[in-house]
């Protein structure tokens, strides 16, 4: 029987938001709760300094509402199998990342799709930024089971937008392997269905940055606020007018956290057809987020006084002691070793 483990990460450059539950979050906490995973969820904060190297103070910030964020949407690290790795806190990636950077190609690297749509946005992009797909290769392949069995899985539930990341990350494993000899076995990337949401103003994804957000961690007045100003479809002025169900932020969202499908289906009819007017379909949408987030309001609050600093202790040092052996196994195949 092999084993399973699931690596996955976020950067941690500020709170959560709805994005993240959908694009990520949901499916972590469905792996966690099945039970059958060794479960490492990475807080980036190395990567979060390819980007953010100039404002300490907001990484440390990040760390914590990151955290905060993932106990208060359930996930557990007080199961056995849930890990919150502090990435800065396994000094052994660094180690595996360095050595990865050895057989990664230059060429390869910038002809990433992700990478390369990201640095268009960047100016002055750090050596490390432009790394980064690299060493997001050793965080997923520290927890890699060494010795390795037959039937090993190593999966990581991501975003769409990491996939190339990840197909980069199995090329890297087959390569290591050939190369030198059986240490890794190749990720298997997960993406949910809804791999992503667009922002409340109706343009590109939810970003906490761009302001179109709304945050886990938002209380009820505010969500209401934020979605009774939401962008919905400029050419349904008035009630009866016929209005787009497709490329509409409100249905969007109603698609994705509306406990009644049917209904937001028969509304979607309606609101083609014209006679659905846009503040009635937002009520809508306050209520089903705020029912949705109420629990996460609760648990949030009954964490507040966690030891986060044990949690991340903890899941760290767990992280640290799998990597043990995946580092030694690689220093022997590539001859770093007293002779
Ligand atoms: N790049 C991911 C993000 O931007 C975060 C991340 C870091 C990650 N290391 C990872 C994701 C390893 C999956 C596996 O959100």
């Amino acid at each position: 029987m092999g084993r399973k483990v699931v690596l996955t990460g976020m950067r941690t450059t500020g709170s959560l938001h709805l994005g993240h539950y959908v694009g990520a979050l949901k499916q972590w906490k469905q792996i966690q709760d099945a039970g059958e995973h060794e479960c490492y969820f990475l807080l980036a904060d190395v990567q979060a300094l390819t980007t953010h190297a100039d404002n300490p103070t907001l990484l440390s910030r990040s760390v914590i509402d990151v955290t905060k964020d993932w106990l208060a949407i359930g996930l557990d690290p007080t199961l056995p199998n849930v890990h919150f790795v502090l990435q800065s806190q396994v000094p052994e990636r660094y180690e595996l990342s360095a050595l990865f950077m050895m057989i990664a190609r230059y060429s390869e690297v910038i002809r990433n799709p992700t990478l390369k749509t990201e640095l268009k946005r960047q100016e002055n992009a750090s050596m490390g930024f432009i790394a980064y797909p690299v060493d997001q290769v050793a965080d997923i392949y520290m927890v890699n089971p060494y010795p390795i069995e037959e039937d090993d899985e190593v999966l990581v539930p991501v975003g769409e937008d990491q996939v190339p990341h990840l197909e980069y990350a199995r090329d890297l494993a087959e390569r290591f392997n050939n190369s030198y000899g059986p240490v890794f076995t190749p990720c298997q990337p997960l993406v949910g269905e809804v791999g992503r949401l667009v922002g409340i103003d109706g343009k590109a994804k939810m970003s906490k940055s761009m302001g179109n957000s709304i945050d886990l961690s938002d209380s009820a007045a505010v969500v209401k606020q934020k979605v009774m100003s939401m962008y919905t479809d400029p050419n349904h002025a008035r009630v009866d007018d016929p209005g787009d169900s497709e490329n509409n932020p409100v249905f969007m969202y109603l698609r994705a956290f509306d406990p009644n499908q049917e209904e937001v289906e028969e509304l979607a009819d309606h609101y083609r057809r014209g006679g659905v007017g846009d503040v009635a379909l937002k009520r809508r949408l306050v209520g089903v987020l705020n029912d949705f987030l109420e629990p996460i309001r609760q648990r949030r609050a009954e964490y507040e006084k966690a030891d986060l600093g044990s949690i991340i202790f903890d899941g760290s040092h767990a992280a640290r002691q799998a990597s043990i052996p995946v580092i030694e196994a690689v220093r022997q195949y590539m001859s770093l070793i007293i002779p």
